[in-house]
């Protein structure tokens, strides 16, 4: 019979810790069973997490082949049950939807809520412009108050979360948050995704993250014959330029960036 090292034993009881803390990972609801809900849905389910959907239709043949499509135990229920259900709730909802499906989930006190939507309408001359003098974001926060609420990945499109290797190195996502917790949670979530997180301040930063987010609207609207990918990458040339010579005359806030980078030291200058 074969014998085990303190060694295999250590490893095997590691393995099975490991295996028991995936096993033990965080439910995500998914308000929105569309375009960004299913992607999301799939993308969480394929990593260890339990995806539970809240749909208004759970019982459409549409909704049922989305969790067909989505596999890994992956289910759906109402919104507000998906929310009472979920440790970290997405938010792929349009606007003006948003406002009554934000309102109307129940209890979100202490839950991370992820807001990826843009409240974009579009202007009397034909172009994007906001709905709103704050936020999606901010607003979602506003109608609940106890909720840890994070804007990120809104910033690309559905199919960077089905495919995030399909541009030439990982794409930056920013978030911003009032919760450093929260904001660090979704980081790692963002990281494990393929994704590269990037802090970007408090939760009324997210009035930055809605506009970037308009960008890949404009050719859209304009009814170009192709369509854009916008993304936002990091470039290591800047500090191989400026070394420690910061010529961008900024005040010291000290720790603005409140998380570290996840993303691997950047490639030595030529
Ligand atoms: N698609 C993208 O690539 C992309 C990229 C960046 C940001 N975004 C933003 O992400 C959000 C979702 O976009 P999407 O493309 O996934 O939209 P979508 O395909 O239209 O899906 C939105 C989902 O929201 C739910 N919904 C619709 N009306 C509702 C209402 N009155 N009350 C409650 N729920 C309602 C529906 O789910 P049920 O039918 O299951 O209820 C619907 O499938 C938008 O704010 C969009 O601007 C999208």
């Amino acid at each position: 019979m074969k014998r085990f090292s303190a060694k295999v034993l250590c490893a095997t009881i590691i393995f099975c810790a490991a295996a028991n803390a995936v096993a033990e990972r965080e439910t995500i609801a998914i308000i929105g069973t569309g375009d960004m809900g299913d992607s999301f849905g799939q993308r969480f389910a394929a990593l260890g997490y339990t995806v539970v959907y809240g749909s208004r239709t759970p019982d459409s043949d549409r909704v049922k082949a989305v969790v067909a499509l989505t596999g890994h135990g992956a289910t759906v229920t109402t919104q507000k049950e998906a929310a009472r259900r979920g440790d970290i709730i997405f938010l792929p909802i349009g606007w003006p939807a948003m406002e009554t499906a934000a309102q109307s989930l129940g209890n979100l006190d202490g839950k991370i809520v992820v807001d990826p939507s843009m409240p974009w309408t579009q202007g009397d001359d034909g172009y994007p412009e906001s709905m709103l003098e704050t936020s999606s974001a901010e607003m979602i926060q506003q109608w609940n108050p106890g909720a840890k609420v994070v804007k990120a990945l809104g910033t690309m499109s559905s199919l960077l979360i089905d495919h995030p290797d399909t541009v030439d190195g990982p794409v930056t996502i920013p978030i911003a948050s009032d919760d450093r917790a929260a904001k660090e949670r979704i980081a790692q979530l963002i990281d494990e995704m393929g994704l590269d997180p990037v802090d970007f301040g408090p939760l009324r930063m997210a009035r930055t993250i809605e506009v970037l987010q308009m960008i890949y609207l404009i050719p859209l609207m304009q009814r170009r014959s192709t369509e854009w990918e916008f993304v936002f990458r990091r470039n290591a040339d800047w500090a191989c330029k400026w070394g420690d010579d910061w010529s961008v005359d900024v005040f010291d806030a000290d720790d603005l960036a409140q998380m570290p980078d996840k993303q691997k030291p950047p490639i030595p200058c030529q």
